[in-house]
């Protein structure tokens, strides 16, 4: 049977288990797939024994998606971009490394639309997490990306970056320091919180921001979608977002979604088509 693992620190709260175990079902396949914890400083020795054992492939999730991305001898176009690596696996003696978060951030909010082409988002953070989002936005042909972050070097630095990509396909990206909000006037469509803050009590935006937002915003009409990548609970930045009524989504949608893509890594589907994600989404 072959053996499939998500790897983090803590890692028992982790519900990819379920969710794979659910693909398996679906598409019929004989598999097993668990829990594995790491100490922070273990981890290249704990993935070469699982490997070294007969495992087929791994996720990663929080402290070592850098660690992971460090590990691997080859990397695909999605995990260069992110600069972190979600999926793991093994062939012919390499460790390969893929990134699927920003794929399924999109593929999950594609769940309320056909397609985002054409549409304007606003990214709040730039680190870790939202750097893996970018080239998938530009892929689905999004017309505008701002990225806006506290410490504005970072937002830029993306925005460097990305530049060419967006600009091949006709993307508009740009970084904006955090102030700066309350000077917009273009509304968007997607407003997304990719900071750490969902972890705390915080938000990226203070009340004015938020209620300057919620203004632009609202000459777009109520459909303006915000989400939280965070899951599992509902963030300061989500409740100020309910507060002016906008359609709020937590990242639970994406967890499955990026699942969804690193099943289809390691179990070499054609597609996704055969994966069910909404059934998953709703049993969790
Ligand atoms: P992750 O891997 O979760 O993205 P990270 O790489 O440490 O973690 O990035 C955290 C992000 O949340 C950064 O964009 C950070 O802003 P800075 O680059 O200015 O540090 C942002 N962040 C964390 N706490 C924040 C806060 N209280 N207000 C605004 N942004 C915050």
């Amino acid at each position: 049977q072959d053996v499939y693992a998500v790897i983090g620190n803590p890692i028992a709260h982790s519900k990819s288990p379920q969710i794979h175990h659910l693909f398996a079902q679906q598409t019929g396949q004989n598999m097993k797939y668990g829990l594995l914890f790491s100490e922070v400083e273990e981890f290249e020795k704990t993935v070469q024994e699982f490997f070294a054992a007969g495992g087929k492939g791994l996720n990663v999730t929080v402290p070592f998606k850098n660690k992971a991305f460090a590990m691997c001898d080859e990397l695909t176009s999605y995990a260069k971009a992110a600069g972190v690596v979600n999926i793991l696996w093994m062939e012919n003696g390499k460790l390969f490394g893929d990134n699927s978060d920003g794929l399924g951030l999109v593929r999950d909010l594609m769940d309320e639309s056909d397609s985002l082409k054409g549409r304007s988002v606003l990214i709040l953070g730039a680190g870790g997490a939202v750097q893996g989002v970018i080239l998938p936005f530009i892929k689905a042909e999004v017309a505008s990306i701002v990225i806006v972050n506290r410490t504005f070097e970072k937002a830029l630095e993306l925005v460097n970056r990305f530049e060419q990509e967006a600009a091949a396909l006709g993307v508009h990206l740009g970084a904006l320091e955090s102030h700066w909000i309350e000077n917009l006037d273009e509304p968007f469509d997607i407003v997304i919180n990719g900071t750490s803050t969902g972890l705390t009590s915080n938000s990226p935006l203070t009340n004015i921001q938020a209620n300057h937002l919620a203004m632009i915003c609202e000459t777009k009409d109520k459909s303006v979608l915000s989400y939280d990548m965070v899951y599992g609970k509902t963030t300061v930045f989500m409740q100020q977002m309910q507060d002016h009524g906008f359609v709020v989504k937590d990242g639970l949608g994406m967890l499955v979604e990026q699942a969804a893509v690193a099943f289809q890594v390691w179990r070499k589907l054609p597609d996704l088509a055969k994966l069910d994600t909404k059934i998953v989404l709703k049993t969790l």
